[in-house]
């Protein structure tokens, strides 16, 4: 099954609660979603393969290390844009891969208006990015089609999860590790997690 990291960082529990608070303005919104994209960014990678480097010091040689694999960053469209230049100052050397999807608003399924992925994968490790899992279709999308594309390592960061989309990203995905900052309680009849933050698309973008 998929492992699921929820992380217990001090600072992602304190923004996390500004960014819930209906008053925090789409600004605020925005620099807090970069602030948590880079702490659970952070916590994702951890596990990424190292090379010996070697380093010259102003004191002697050493061997140093360097990351050893090609990390491709991949926001879902709309929302998943505002996670993306933090977690790119991160990993700057890291390709960009936008894919666009809404969700329907009556069947709460995945539409797919934007991808252009080259013909073969050009990284090996994936990161998607999108702050909300609620029924989880957006992320199960995308990951199929980057599995489609070739890629093999895949990792899920968001930021708020309700419980149905976890359920079923791994059931859909079980190599798939997801790394939020919290699990809600459920989803409400419109597919909203509750008790979430709302729309995070229309926050950041001030479209609400
Ligand atoms: C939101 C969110 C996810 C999706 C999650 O996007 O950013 O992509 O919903 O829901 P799901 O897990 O049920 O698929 P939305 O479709 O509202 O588009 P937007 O980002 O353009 O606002
Ligand atoms: N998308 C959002 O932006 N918020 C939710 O609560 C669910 C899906």
């Amino acid at each position: 099954m998929a492992e699921l990291h929820v992380s217990e960082h001090p600072l992602v529990r304190h923004k996390l609660s500004l960014l819930r608070q209906s008053s925090t303005e789409p600004k605020k919104f925005r620099d807090l979603v970069r602030e948590l994209a880079i702490v659970l960014a952070v916590e994702a990678t951890a596990d990424l393969a190292l090379q010996d480097e070697p380093v010259t010091t102003p004191l002697a040689e050493m061997t140093g290390a360097k990351v050893a694999e090609r990390v491709g960053l991949v926001p879902i469209l709309r929302a998943g844009l505002g996670m993306v230049e933090g977690v790119w100052d991160l990993i700057p050397g890291a390709e960009v891969w936008h894919i666009g999807l809404y969700r329907d608003e009556r069947t709460l399924r995945p539409v797919e208006y934007y991808n252009k992925l080259p013909v073969q994968p050009t990284v090996d490790v994936c990161l998607v990015l999108d702050p909300m899992l609620a029924t989880g279709g957006s992320a199960v999308a995308t990951i199929d089609i980057l599995k489609r594309w070739g890629a093999r390592r895949v990792k899920f960061v968001g930021i708020i999860a309700a419980p149905e989309g976890v359920q079923r990203l791994r059931e859909a995905h079980p190599d798939v590790p997801i790394h939020v900052a919290a699990v809600d309680d459920h989803l409400n009849e419109h597919g909203y997690i509750v008790p979430g933050l709302g729309d995070a698309g229309d926050r950041q973008f001030g479209t609400a």
